[in-house]
């Protein structure tokens, strides 16, 4: 293993961030969200051979929001293998997480599994091949992590529910096309509970280390995906992670990573390390506008880009 320190790494980096004024905003059309302290700072960094390293409020669970699309496309992945790929695609879409606008040319069928529209076709796959996929959905992670206490927060699903209006039109649109077989509802209660789990950095960084390390949790030494798999998977997050915002992620920190409106966000260095950023003020694009900055110096400092 390389020999960085990471935690001088982390205090350096926290100090040059001072000096830099936040200029982006807690997410607050989810009414839920809004309630968050907009100043915490977490970040925790865990490598293969299980070394962590932490910075502030690292220990904090948090809404993980879009980070978790990776989760329930690994288990769809799983169950359906690769014929799920005819029902989404891999490519990026160029255009917000929540974009109605290409799937009226592109037959219903979404760019790619993160978009929002990506990850409702995902949930349609599970709740068509699970008998309880809320149940199913969450022993799958809290094995594969070895974390008994992750959990959803009906707070959060319930307000996405309410005023998930764009969610809800992206669905129906789909169906119109038939590409969400299961009633909407259904599949809708499933994605916002995805949505709504919560996690801390640390948490984060042990439940997503498979990908780090083609496929087994180095933690649990459990068996996730298929090394082949774990690929594709860094591979979309790489392209795809960051929704209109994937190119730039991928220009500054050069490594594949998901985000989410809580804040948070995930990258992955295979055969490394897994890192996990929280910063709940978002940019324009949605994206934490510290957790970006945390990152790049990071891949800066320690030349630790995949590229
Ligand atoms: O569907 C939504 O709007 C949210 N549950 C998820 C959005 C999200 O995290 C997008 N990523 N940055």
């Amino acid at each position: 293993m390389n020999n960085i320190d990471y935690q001088k790494i982390f205090l350096e980096i926290t100090a040059e961030l001072e000096g830099i004024d936040d200029v982006g905003e807690v997410a607050s059309y989810i009414p839920e969200l809004g309630k968050v302290n907009p100043s915490k700072l977490g970040i925790h960094l865990m490598t293969v051979d299980k070394t962590g390293y932490s910075l502030g409020d690292s220990n904090e669970k948090f809404s993980i929001q879009s980070i978790a699309k990776v989760l329930s496309l690994t288990l769809a992945l799983k169950i359906m293998g690769k014929d799920m790929w005819c029902r989404v695609g891999v490519e990026p879409s160029g255009s917000a997480f929540n974009s109605l606008v290409q799937l009226e040319n592109e037959k219903g069928i979404p760019r790619n599994p993160f978009i929002n529209a990506g990850a409702i076709v995902v949930c349609d796959i599970l709740v068509s091949c699970l008998q309880n996929p809320k149940v199913e959905l969450l022993d799958f992670i809290r094995k594969t992590s070895g974390i008994d206490t992750v959990k959803y927060c009906p707070e959060v699903a319930d307000s996405e529910k309410k005023t998930g209006y764009r969610n809800y039109a992206l669905t129906y649109f789909m169906k119109s096309f038939g590409n969400i077989h299961n009633d909407v509802d259904v599949v809708l209660d499933l994605y916002f509970h995805l949505c709504s789990i919560e996690m801390t950095c640390k948490e984060l960084t042990q439940t997503f280390l498979f990908l780090a390390y083609a496929g087994v949790n180095p933690i649990t030494n459990v068996r996730v995906i298929s090394p082949e798999r774990s690929k594709r998977i860094n591979s979309v997050m790489q392209m795809c992670g960051f929704y209109d915002e994937a190119g730039e992620f991928a220009f500054k920190t050069g490594l594949p990573g998901k985000s989410g409106v809580g804040g948070g966000i995930i990258a992955v260095h295979p055969g490394q390390f897994c890192i996990a950023v929280w910063s709940p003020k978002l940019n324009v694009n949605g994206n934490s506008y510290k957790g970006m900055k945390v990152l790049e110096a990071l891949t800066s400092k320690t030349q630790s880009s995949i590229f």
